[in-house]
């Protein structure tokens, strides 16, 4: 199994996400660290306590991170994600106290220890920790093996403003440095999060599976459907990255440089193609249908 860290703000689809990593042997999940982003930091590191809680996972450490962006205010998404940032869904308390505040220092130990290039990274929130580790210790961000990361909209519409997801919006500046660091980075944008998407069925199916997981998944994504609009089904936007780490081959990906938008207005947090920035590779394509059943496939095992 790779080694690896999961950096997250959860949020009903990272709840999915980390619920799906916990149930594939791929990974050897050392760390959750957590980001403000889908609600604040204090909710973030309870909720991710309360999704190990309920895996039977407890000795997996929780330390906190970023409680705010890099230099600008957090965003509200209490309408899509509820007042607890799990959609009201049931979930035991948090076993274990976390097991630090300093997630930043916490990431560039574990990068230090660990031999270079074998440890993984999988980002479900804004950027905020990840930029700070690179700014704060550039040598132990050499180390990672690789980062995965949701965020951005190329070609298609954002989801927070015309251009801008909600990731990347909520810090554009961490996003920025990030971006520019050379890292060994995959982007999973909305163009490709946008065409993995749970229908009605797909939850029903789920819960009759039966496994606590199972259960907490379909029920996440039920309340993604009260909470947004969306037809006859919703996208599944973090648990792409775990599909992206666990089977690349189902994605297609081209290397692209982008500038971020830093500024104040609706585009902020857009993405804009520039062939002269550092490039990095980003999901262009992705087998809908073949992620969907590997997703249901281990959150029923
Ligand atoms: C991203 O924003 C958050 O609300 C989701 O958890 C996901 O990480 C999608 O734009
Ligand atoms: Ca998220």
């Amino acid at each position: 199994p790779r080694a690896t860290v999961i950096d997250t703000d959860p949020g009903i689809d990272d709840a999915v996400a980390i619920l799906f990593a916990l149930n594939s042997p791929e990974f050897d999940i050392h760390c959750i660290t957590t980001v403000a982003g889908n609600i604040g930091i204090t909710t973030t590191t309870r909720n991710a306590g309360r999704i190990l809680a309920l895996a039977e996972r407890p000795e997996i450490p929780v330390i906190a991170g970023a409680k705010e962006p890099l230099s600008r205010k957090g965003f509200d998404t209490a309408d899509i994600h509820g007042n607890d940032g799990l959609g009201g869904v049931v979930f035991p308390e948090p076993a274990a106290p976390i097991a630090g505040d300093d997630a930043v220092g916490w990431l560039a130990r574990l990068l230090d220890e660990t031999k270079p290039g074998m440890l993984d990274i999988l980002a479900l929130g804004p950027l905020t920790n990840i930029a700070r580790l690179v700014m704060d210790h550039p040598s132990s961000t050499r180390r990672i093996g690789r980062i995965v990361a949701m965020g951005g909209a190329v070609r298609e519409p954002g989801n927070v403003g015309p251009r801008a997801e909600f990731n990347i919006a909520a810090d554009p500046e961490a996003a920025a440095v990030v971006f520019a660091a050379g890292l060994p980075l995959t982007l999973i944008p909305l163009d490709v999060t946008r065409k993995v998407r749970a229908t009605r069925g797909y939850i029903t199916a789920m819960r009759k599976a039966g496994r606590p997981a199972a259960i907490a998944s379909a029920d996440l994504i039920d309340a993604y459907f009260h909470t947004t609009a969306g037809g006859e089904s919703r996208p599944l936007h973090d648990p792409c990255v775990m599909l992206y780490a666990l089977r690349p081959d189902l994605f297609g990906c081209e290397q692209l440089g982008f500038s971020v938008d830093c500024g104040a207005g609706a585009d902020a947090g857009a993405l804009t193609i520039d062939p002269g920035a550092s490039r990095i590779s980003v999901a262009k394509t992705v087998e809908g249908s073949g992620a969907l059943t590997l997703l249901a496939e281990r959150l029923a095992d």
